[in-house]
């Protein structure tokens, strides 16, 4: 059994797990033989790679052989970020089998000493709860919504509004535009050929991941402005890339029809943190001192300290921006998804952030593995045998995406 590009499919080959596109609709069921409508059709979807039953005849470059000995100690060593989680249960059972794999053959080293480091402590202060009160009563000014967002939200309200008219509003932004084509060129469509012209992709991809894409680049932007001091904005960025893609993925699994809004509320969860880091640098600073101190979680050590964490900061924020009920759910709740109003887009980008930190992919500042919402997790009811898929599916898609939002 193993992966196997698109590209290098071989009629009759026999399908280990089901092939469904981007929205969940199934192409192929599991144990059918591949043929090549088939393979045309993948292609069109956008899938990049199956599983497949049997001897695949080569190896992923990523699947080299590592040293025991390094996946012993890998092992051994990320137990402590597990440790806010129970090993036994299958779902972290699981993710930390896959964490150990990954950080191994990856040479993932643990980040907590790169993380903000006070260099002089100048007496922890607790400014008691006041900071959420602050922002509400506007002392502190937010950052605005990117205008271009305020202009998609105008035209995907209005149900008239045609593929061309979103277009239209993406166009206005040449560097929107560079970088959403980029994606959509990407592995993470896998598109059969080339798109050149937003409204080809529009057409192509649809109006609402289209919007959800334009988003979360306008939204990404404000990443940098994170001081460099506190945490390397690019380790943020690919934390909540991660989380989006995994997000996304987890989706197309569990058969939800809107990946896009899992892809961006992964992008966006921890975005009340990018506020902490940018207008309480010291306060942050502060924060991560007595995480290392207590080895709390960061979410905790931000309630005491602050007397709310960044979910309810960023949900200030995306009421501020008006941004779709949905995403405010999702990330609010991403920390208590059996709290939300809609607890299955919550769960898993809930558990998208914790199989992140697992693996290593950037930090957003956490230092622990969050610990899984198991009353949350048991309705969501997903199989625990689609995370390694979702794993190497999400790896794969990561790269080229990393490169992209860096530019
Ligand atoms: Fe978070
Ligand atoms: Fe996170």
């Amino acid at each position: 059994m193993g992966i196997v590009h698109t590209n290098k499919l071989q009629p009759g080959m026999v399908l280990a797990d089901e092939v469904r596109d981007v929205n969940g609709r199934l192409l192929l069921a599991k144990g059918k033989s591949i043929q090549p409508p088939h393979i045309r059709i993948f292609k069109i979807w956008g899938i990049t790679e199956v599983n497949i039953f049997g001897d695949i005849g080569h190896k992923d470059p990523g699947e080299t052989l590592v040293n025991p000995d390094l996946i012993e100690k890998t092992r051994e060593e990320i137990k402590l970020i597990f440790s806010h989680n129970d090993l036994d249960h299958p779902a972290i059972k699981e993710i930390f089998r896959l964490s150990v794999e990954y950080r191994s053959r990856n040479s993932i080293e643990l980040k907590n000493n790169e993380i903000g480091v006070k260099r002089q402590v100048s007496g922890i202060r607790n400014v008691n709860g006041d900071l959420l009160t602050r922002l509400k009563k506007k002392k502190i000014s937010l950052p605005e919504i990117p205008s271009i967002v305020a202009e998609l939200n105008e035209v995907i309200a209005n149900p008239l509004s045609l593929a061309e008219d979103i277009a239209n509003v993406v166009n206005k932004s040449p560097s929107l535009t560079a970088t959403l084509l980029k994606i959509v060129n990407s592995g993470l469509y896998g598109c059969p050929s080339r798109i050149d012209k937003v409204s080809q992709a529009v057409t192509l991809i649809g109006t609402k991941e289209i919007y959800g894409l334009a988003l979360g680049i306008s939204v990404v932007s404000i990443f940098k402005l994170i001081p460099k001091e506190i945490i390397n904005m690019y380790d943020f960025l690919r934390h909540s890339i991660g989380c989006g893609i995994i997000a996304r993925i987890l989706a197309a699994h569990k058969n939800l029809p809107q990946t896009e809004q899992l892809f961006v509320s992964g992008l966006l969860h921890d975005l009340g943190r990018v506020l902490l880091y940018i207008y309480f640098p010291e306060d942050s600073l502060n924060i991560f001192d007595n995480c290392r101190k207590s080895n709390r979680l960061l979410y905790q050590e931000e309630k005491e300290y602050l007397g709310c964490d960044h979910t309810h900061i960023v949900k200030h924020l995306m009421q501020h921006w008006k941004l779709p009920m949905i995403l405010e759910s999702n990330v609010f709740c991403h920390h208590d998804p059996s709290q939300a109003q809609h607890p299955v887009p919550a769960t898993i980008v809930h558990l998208a952030d914790i199989m992140v930190n697992g693996l290593g992919m950037g930090t957003s500042g956490e230092m622990f593995v969050p610990p899984l919402d198991c009353h949350a997790w048991e309705d969501l009811n997903l199989s625990i045998n689609c995370f390694e898929i979702a794993v190497k599916q999400a790896v794969h898609q990561f790269y080229s995406l990393d490169a992209i939002m860096q530019d």
